[in-house]
């Protein structure tokens, strides 16, 4: 399965290569575990047309506004959004998974509930900074089922 995502401040890096260590343990015990594959998007990539189903990762930077009654601004992730906006990617995407910071209250995870917005896929889960153990395993457990039902 592959997992689309990016990263400022290595957070959501992090969470992602504990979910792709977690699966390859879980793959010495079970030979039909789900395995990732990860891409990192950042300003300098080459944008590409993806030809396999993705999920994407989402950390939330927003600048301005509550998110709720007025505006507010991505700032720092639009690369990742303008690659999902790519030729035929957002047909791609089967879901989206948020990753903030409880402290912005209402606005937490808000980019990624625009991206499931406007991509029209869901938001499958979300998770605070680096994540918990506990995240890793609920959410590679989320991933699982996706991959035995699509
Ligand atoms: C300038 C700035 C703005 C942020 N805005 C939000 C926000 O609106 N909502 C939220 O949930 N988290 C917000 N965060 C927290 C980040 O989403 C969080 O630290 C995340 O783990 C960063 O992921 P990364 O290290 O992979 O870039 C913000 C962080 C910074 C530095």
């Amino acid at each position: 399965m592959n997992l689309l995502y990016i990263s400022i401040s290595g957070n959501t890096r992090s969470f992602l290569k504990r979910l792709q260590s977690f699966a390859e343990e879980q793959k010495r015990v079970n030979t039909n575990a789900v395995t990732f594959t990860l891409k990192e998007i950042d300003d300098n990539c080459l944008f590409e047309s993806e030809l396999e189903p993705f999920i994407a990762f989402v950390p939330t930077y927003l600048e301005g506004g509550n998110g709720v009654d007025n505006g507010t601004q991505e700032i720092l992730t639009e690369t990742l959004r303008e690659y999902i906006e790519f030729e035929n990617n957002a047909s791609r995407c089967l879901g989206v998974v948020g990753s903030g910071n409880k402290n912005f209250n209402r606005q937490y995870c808000l980019t990624a509930k625009q991206y499931a917005q406007q991509f029209d896929v869901p938001m499958l889960e979300d998770f605070e900074l680096r994540g918990t153990s506990a995240d890793i395993e609920r959410i590679y457990a989320i991933l699982s089922e996706l991959r035995d039902n699509s």
